[in-house]
């Protein structure tokens, strides 16, 4: 059991609590301090329901300035109804506690939502631990501060998770629900990552690290606890989703409230993979040569997504004697999957290759592609006891825990002083063996994990599904089905607002395409990567002319029936072979001289000559 050190100078009261008198919390004060203590709400089974949840001012103030920007008014009241959503406060760092240069310290947010709470309708403060010693120890985007040492795990302590809780247990926020997401990826990292030298390294004080921390929070009633578990295309096999469930409750066993400590576990942190595939519901269904979940997207992995997800992995823990009541979270910040390259029906193929790819909503190269992933949108707005999930998936709410617009790392290597390391998950010219030796499929000009990401927000907001401005806060999309096990729902369509077309198409109030610019002169160098039946295309564009320009359109086209796919930087269309490429709301002045750099990833059917001829406002260019 741990002690508290030399831990008493914030703190003016302390919880105490042991497995013998789990719930009964004791208030001990600890200083002279004359606050009057307000004895912390009662713990329930679900904070969330109806419950309110804190939105942060800072982020939502961030996303009102894209708003500004956004150009298309109809965009622009989109992410008008996302700066409203709750989002998860990251303590990723010392410095965070108190507050840095990348946000406001834990005070301030707490202090704000004491603002946000409202006569006796509860408030849930979703929070994130993440910090631990070697931190990210299978990749390097988020790579931390703390060395994965025993000097590494004492700062965890005594620097991070002490003042974090002296913060929180002041009795002026004991009537707050601090929602908890213990270090996103660690414990998963251990069960398929243990042969990674960085891994092995960091395994003790990730098991130590967070008993630490679930102790030392679960002294306050008012705490709820969920730990992360991954995603369904990370876990789902049973050879990964039961020993994780073994890890989870081992780990359970050593705190000092057993099973108590722990009051459920998020699913999909920062990631993109959906709730159910609408049009994949089966996944033991014989296709050509084989069962749907044999094909090389799901790699035999039988949960397609995090509804199935959340309920297996609730079975195996109650196996391993976690209670019933023990509830999941699903973050679907980043999980919606809409705009134009979601499929409306499910596929007709006989190859089974091709009728999984042609059907599935998650749009990746792989299911381990984590990094800014392109095409993303939106999922669920956060809600409580989603209606239509089924019941075996016991979920507490749907939440936003990564802040939509929030990197994931950057593609290129930038320095910092917070530990992050370039990873080339991120970089999209990178071709990784850890996704079958493909393209990352990563969001070009990414910046540092954390970091404000514009170009990729707006893509999120775009392509959310369901489409955002259904409504305050829409029940779940129709085509999540009840149980991930049955029948397709082929008949669901997106919302007709949602462009038919398989290329973004302009919207003519951000990007007037100029038919002629007289005396316009440009210069293009246009270069392609292809592999199988895809390719991305790096395209560099030079005003040559003597005079800026205020918007521009690109325009060429293809010689062998090649498709853009996904495109960044500009605005993309395409009609017939000829493609558009008109300036994005950020980059439509283009200086005499000046460069802007622009792309896309493509499909081809063999056959990808690039293209020879390229205008710019109707200006011939020259090539190369
Ligand atoms: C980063 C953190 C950041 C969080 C939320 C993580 O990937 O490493 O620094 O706070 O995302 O955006």
């Amino acid at each position: 059991m741990s002690t508290h050190g030399n831990r008493t100078a914030g703190r003016r009261w302390r919880a105490v609590a042991t497995a013998a008198t789990a719930t009964a919390l004791v208030a001990v004060p600890l200083t002279l301090t004359s606050t009057t203590a307000t004895a912390a709400e009662a713990h329930v089974d679900n904070p969330y329901a109806g419950a309110k949840q804190y939105v942060n001012p800072t982020w939502a103030a961030t996303v009102e300035s894209a708003a500004t920007r956004a150009g298309d008014p109809a965009l622009a009241a989109q992410m008008r109804t996302v700066a409203q959503q709750p989002t998860a406060v990251w303590m990723d760092r010392i410095s965070a506690i108190a507050g840095n240069a990348d946000g406001n310290g834990l005070k301030f947010h707490l202090d704000e939502a004491l603002k946000q709470k409202t006569g006796s309708t509860p408030l849930v403060f979703n929070l994130v631990i993440y910090n631990l010693p070697g931190r990210d120890c299978y990749a390097l985007a988020s790579n931390g501060e703390l060395p994965a040492t025993d000097a590494g795990l004492a700062r965890y302590k005594t620097e991070y998770i002490d003042p974090i809780v002296d913060m929180l247990s002041d009795p002026k926020y004991g009537d707050i629900r601090i929602a908890a997401t213990i270090e996103p990826d660690s414990l998963p990292n251990l069960i398929t990552n243990s042969s990674e030298a960085a891994c092995q390294q960091s395994a003790p004080y990730y098991r130590e690290g967070v008993k630490y921390a679930l102790d030392e929070l679960k002294t306050m009633s008012n705490v709820y606890t969920y730990i992360d578990a991954a995603h369904s295309g990370w876990l789902g096999w049973d050879s990964n989703a039961a020993p994780a469930a073994k890890l989870f409750a081992d780990v359970a066993k050593t705190t000092r409230l057993g099973f108590a400590s722990i009051d459920g576990f998020v699913t999909n942190t920062a990631n993109s993979t959906p709730l159910a595939e609408p049009f994949l519901t089966d996944p033991n269904k014989q296709v050509g040569s084989g069962q749907v979940r044999s094909a090389k997207f799901y790699e035999w992995n039988p949960d397609f997504g995090e509804l199935a997800w959340t309920a297996h992995l609730h079975s195996l823990l109650v196996a391993e004697g976690f209670p019933a009541s023990t509830g999941m979270l699903i973050d679907t910040s980043r999980n919606g999957w809409g705009g134009p390259n979601r499929p409306t029906a499910v596929s007709t193929s006989t190859n089974l290759d091709t009728y999984v790819d042609e059907s599935r909503i998650d749009r990746r190269v792989h299911r381990g592609a984590w990094c800014n992933p392109l095409g993303a949108g939106i999922g669920e707005l956060p809600q409580a006891t989603p209606a239509g999930a089924p019941a075996a998936s016991h979920l507490d709410a749907y939440v936003w825990i990564k802040p939509p617009g929030e990197s994931d790392g950057a593609s290129k290597e930038i320095p910092n002083d917070q530990g992050k390391s370039f990873d080339r998950m991120c970089d999209p010219t990178y071709v990784s063996s850890k996704l079958s030796n493909q393209l990352t499929g990563a969001t070009p000009d990414a910046p540092l994990a954390g970091q404000w990401f514009e170009a990729q927000f707006v893509t999120l907001v775009k392509n959310a599904y369901p489409v955002i401005g259904s409504g305050p806060n829409p029940s779940p999309t129709p085509t999540v089905s009840p149980t991930p096990t049955v029948s397709p729902t082929p008949t669901v369509s997106p919302s007709p607002t949602v462009s038919p077309t398989p290329t973004v198409s302009p919207t003519p109030t951000v990007s007037p395409t100029p038919t002629v610019n007289p005396g316009a002169s440009c210069s293009v160098k246009y270069t392609a990567n292809s592999w199988n039946s895809g390719f991305t295309a790096s395209v560099k564009v030079t005003n040559t002319g003597s005079s800026a320009l205020s918007s521009w359109s690109l325009k060429f086209a293809f010689a062998n029936g090649q498709t853009v796919q996904q495109g960044w930087s500009a605005t993309w269309s395409q009609s017939g072979s000829t493609v558009t490429a008109a300036n994005a709301a950020w980059n439509g002045s283009l200086a005499a001289g000046g460069s802007v750099d622009i792309g896309f990833n493509g499909a081809h059917s063999g056959t990808n000559t690039a293209p020879t001829s390229f205008t710019l406002n109707g200006a011939t260019c020259t090539v190369g």
